[in-house]
């Protein structure tokens, strides 16, 4: 893959809120979950664990977390747990680099799922707390991300893409 193919496979993933109920292969799920192995961490301590989500008790619980028409759509979830004891705090600050970490991987799901031809959306506003006691996690393993994952129904109800420009968020210091 050259750059310009990158590029346009960053470019060509959107968030993808209407699925189709089409089930994603065990094969394809394994290769996803590849791609998020391989995700560097700070000090390659790779803080994460990740749910696969398929059982319809399971599902249900974590559509209670995050109760939204287009989100019960997703045949399936991959749900994105951080482990604060096991990743980098830096020496000077102690600033946790959990979140840091697991969002490398899982930006890794996202793209190889898009290569895939799959459609992923990150899901953050999720009730943290309800989903952990419900689906009784241990206690340092915090729920970061929720990921629905699954083939496209029509366009997906995909927006247009809306960034800054290059100018306003790059600086270069070229003295
Ligand atoms: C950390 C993070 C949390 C997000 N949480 C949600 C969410 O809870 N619900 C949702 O519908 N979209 C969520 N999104 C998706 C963003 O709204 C979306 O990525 C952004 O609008 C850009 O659109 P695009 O992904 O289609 O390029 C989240 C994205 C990120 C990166």
């Amino acid at each position: 893959m050259n750059i310009q193919e990158f590029i346009k496979l960053a470019e060509g993933r959107s968030s993808i809120r209407r699925y189709s109920n089409k089930e994603v292969s065990r094969e394809v799920i394994g290769q996803i979950m590849e791609s998020a192995r391989i995700a560097p961490s700070a000090v390659n301590f790779q803080p994460w664990k990740f749910l696969i989500v398929t059982g319809e008790k399971s599902k249900a619980i974590v559509k209670e977390s995050y109760p939204r028409e287009w989100f019960a759509t997703a045949p399936m979830y991959i749900i994105a747990c951080g482990n604060h004891e096991e990743a980098w705090h830096r020496s000077f600050d102690g600033k946790d680099h959990t979140d840091v970490d697991v969002a490398i991987a899982v930006e890794h799901i996202c793209l190889s799922a898009a290569a895939a031809g799959l459609g992923t959306c990150w899901v953050c506003n999720f009730d943290a707390a309800k989903l952990k006691a419900d689906l009784s996690l241990s206690e340092n393993m915090e729920p970061i991300a929720i990921i629905p994952l699954g083939y496209t129904e029509g366009d997906g109800d995909v927006r247009p893409k809306k960034r800054k420009t290059t100018d306003e968020i790059v600086r270069w210091l070229e003295d």
